[in-house]
């Protein structure tokens, strides 16, 4: 039988051919962190109904600000300070890349870090694990990519399935070359060079494949212009302004075309993030379905192509507002209180995607308190997340006694809210290693009338780490199963 055209592993764990869009290069044996996952003993949660959620707290700070602070830091000449920095497991994985790219990452004390960049990175002497973190792995690639080292980039097992061919496909028309496994899936080894510009038009929305190509477009010979179909989250555009680059964006009819001439160098910046608004909605919703709450989230990031969450609650009749709208650190923040009251089903255009694309979960959740149909479409890509969500989140509200139809790229939730009883719980709950299925199942066992429990929940700590503390800070009764 004929080998497929990508590099393919062996049992041992040696790379044996490279063909196809591929440069040939002598074969790379991996190192044991690239076997397969040990597996330990999940420590699964259960969250009871109780009483109602008060009081105000300050959510972890912003994911995606994290990560590329500590990147564009390694990639600028002098000293980035990032203040707030989310000390999550995933962003904890960029710090060690950077680390592994000869850039000094030091913490000097809670959420406060300093990037020291000599304005390049160096070949790393090992391979670079991702975690969990798909935002760590698609940057990264992006910004090794102009760079003359070969870099080898691999993930968890659930990275390992996520498609990387989305950034190799671009970074590759770019100059750039690698080896990788079947259809571009991790571990991917890199060889970074010279770049030419290119003009691409993003198939699908994605802020992570923007970002890896205008990192690369950083060294490239020429203007780089990435088409968005639809405008995703911009703080790689905004960072790069910060750290001294010059971006042009200007909307087309083809859609929001955003460049970045080459040869451009990134001067040390100070970066201070803000409260997540991917963490917030957990609370906020949380609050929403549970009777008699009232739940303020101080400092959570406003910027309008991430708030696509708090304005499909409010098309749902949420009581959510937000009070002291204000700029930090070159973004609007603001601070967002939710109180229980009732909902009522939706439907969500597909165009909001890109603006709540990590939300949805919890939204799902939302969805099975309102009274009446809530309809989610245009979420494919939501099938690509670090689990398959949409066919996780209809096995959450099965367990749960909530009637929901899986789409190929959609989710119909069928609301049990209004004068019925509320939402059954009880379920027991299949997580797949996904923090945001777990936060989603803790959330909705809160309101329900009886408790909802997770196989699984060491891994919320990759975005939102104290998450049981802070909910049971604000009376939700969450706690080992
Ligand atoms: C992110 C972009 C989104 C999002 C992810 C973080 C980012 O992914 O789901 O959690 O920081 O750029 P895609 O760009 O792949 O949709």
């Amino acid at each position: 039988m004929r080998r497929p055209l990508r590099a393919r592993f062996e049992k041992g764990g040696s790379l044996a051919t490279v063909k196809g869009g591929c440069q040939k290069q002598s074969p790379v044996r991996f190192p044991s962190t690239m076997k397969p996952d040990i597996p330990m003993a999940p420590a699964g949660m259960i969250a009871r109904p109780g009483g109602a959620l008060r009081g105000r707290v300050r959510v972890p700070s912003d994911k995606s600000i994290s990560h590329r602070a500590l990147i564009l830091g390694g990639l600028a000449r002098g000293v980035t300070t990032v203040e707030g920095l989310l000390e999550a497991d995933d962003v904890m994985r960029t710090a060690g890349a950077m680390r592994a790219f000869g850039v000094t990452v030091e913490r000097s004390g809670a959420g406060l870090w300093r990037v020291t960049g000599e304005g390049g990175l160096k070949a790393p002497d090992g391979p670079i694990d991702c975690g969990n973190a798909g935002t760590a792995a698609r940057l990264i690639l992006g910004a090794a990519a102009g760079f003359s080292i070969r870099a080898t980039v691999t993930g968890d097992a659930s990275l390992r399935r996520r498609p990387m061919g989305r950034v190799l496909d671009p970074l590759g028309r770019m100059g750039a070359t690698w080896i990788c496994r079947d259809e571009g899936r991790l571990p991917v080894s890199l060889r970074g060079g010279e770049l030419t510009a290119i003009t691409y038009r993003l198939p699908q929305p994605s802020a992570q494949v923007k970002s890896a190509i205008l990192l690369a477009a950083l060294r490239a010979r020429g203007e780089t212009r990435v088409i968005e179909p639809a405008p995703t989250r911009d703080h790689t555009e905004r960072m790069l302004r910060a750290f001294g680059a010059q971006v042009r964006v200007e909307d087309s009819e083809e859609g929001r075309v955003i460049g970045v001439a080459g040869g451009q160098d990134l001067e040390g910046a100070r970066v201070r993030a803000p409260g997540d608004p991917s963490s917030a909605a957990f609370i906020l919703v949380a609050a929403l379905i549970t009777p008699g709450s009232a739940v303020t989230a101080e400092g959570v990031l406003l910027n309008p192509l991430r708030t696509g969450l708090f304005d499909t609650l409010r098309e749902m009749g949420a009581d959510l507002t937000i009070e002291n709208p204000r700029e930090e650190g070159g973004e609007r923040v603001g601070d967002v209180t939710a109180r229980h009251g009732p909902l009522t089903g939706v439907t969500v255009l597909p165009s909001r995607a890109p603006a709540m694309i990590d939300e949805y979960p919890v939204l799902a959740v939302a969805a099975a308190y309102a009274e009446g149909p809530t309809v989610m479409r245009g979420l494919g890509e939501l099938r690509l997340k670090e689990s398959d969500r949409i066919a996780a989140m209809a096995a959450v509200l099965a367990a749960c006694g909530v009637e929901a139809q899986e789409e190929p790229e959609g989710l119909v939730v069928m609301g049990t809210g209004g004068s019925g009883p509320a939402v059954r719980g009880g379920g027991a709950v299949r997580t797949h290693g996904d923090h945001r299925i777990a936060m989603s199942a803790l959330v909705l066992g809160l309101g329900a009338r009886a408790p909802v429990s997770v196989d699984e929940a060491g891994m919320i700590a990759t975005s939102f780490p104290g998450f049981v503390k802070l909910m049971a800070g604000l009376g939700a009764d969450i706690e080992a199963a």
